[in-house]
């Protein structure tokens, strides 16, 4: 990731920091008895996922920039852990004047974040990628199991910044794996790739009654979270056709 690219994710970044995306206050604001009972837990869970105080990345980053000479890097990192922050706050919002209670601790949650601490800005970005590409599965899904107005707008808001969230991720991710020798290259590649599926299994799981009433099943779920995946991490040669689901 060359000085242009990054400079070019800064200014996005401070852009929305400065002109943050809004929920207009007029929308409905109705959930059904079922729709509540079939999202509270869910969406508690990712409220909790949203939530970070982003110290680990922070340090991570501030590491990586020094090493690397990427001094915006640091800034970047600042906007993209406020906005995630937003994210949780967003949600929380929702959960409380719907009377949906919050989660504090959630067996998923701890896991991500106990791997996350491991090690340095690649492994963060690798575990945390996965979250965000199944993220944007399950807010459209989310998104399609209501007719809460109110909802279906902030799951769209938060599946556009997390659009932005792993157009950055995933091209600064490719650019540290393109350093390694191949073979090794290949290894970390298969070994990503089984991580996000399995990832991608426990949130079928653990989430299925919203992702039922989106219209998923086991594999259709597991099919549009891999789509995802292989838009973002294993792009083709340039000049191939390719979209994702
Ligand atoms: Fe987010
Ligand atoms: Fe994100």
């Amino acid at each position: 990731m060359g000085p242009d690219d990054l400079r070019i994710w800064l200014n996005h970044f401070e852009y929305h920091a400065q002109h943050a995306r809004q929920i207009p206050a007029c929308l409905s604001d109705e959930l059904t008895a079922e729709e509540r009972r079939c999202i509270a837990g869910s969406i508690a869970t990712f409220q909790l996922g949203e939530q970070s105080e982003g110290g680990t990345l922070r340090r991570a980053a501030e590491r990586f920039a020094r090493s690397h000479d990427m001094p915006s890097l640091v800034r970047i990192v600042e906007l993209f852990i406020r906005e995630e922050q937003r994210h949780a706050a967003l949600l929380c919002a929702f959960m409380q004047d719907h009377g949906i209670a919050l989660k504090s601790r959630d067996w998923t949650d701890r896991v991500f974040r106990g791997v996350r601490r491991l090690a340095g800005l690649e492994l963060y970005l690798s575990v945390f990628i996965c979250a965000e590409l199944i993220g944007k599965v399950y807010y459209r899904a989310l998104e399609a199991a209501t007719a809460c107005q109110r909802l279906k707008v902030l799951c769209r808001v938060l599946v556009c910044e997390e659009l932005a969230h792993v157009g950055f991720e995933s091209q600064l991710l490719l650019a540290l794996r393109a350093r390694r020798p191949a073979p090794l290259r290949a290894l970390v590649r298969l070994a990503h790739r089984t991580f996000f599926l399995g990832t991608a299994a426990v949130v079928w799981l653990t989430h299925r009654a919203v992702l039922r009433c989106a219209g998923y099943n086991a594999r259709s779920f597991l099919r549009s979270c891999r789509a995802q995946y292989a838009f973002y991490l294993e792009p083709p040669a340039i000049g191939v056709a390719h979209t994702p689901a």
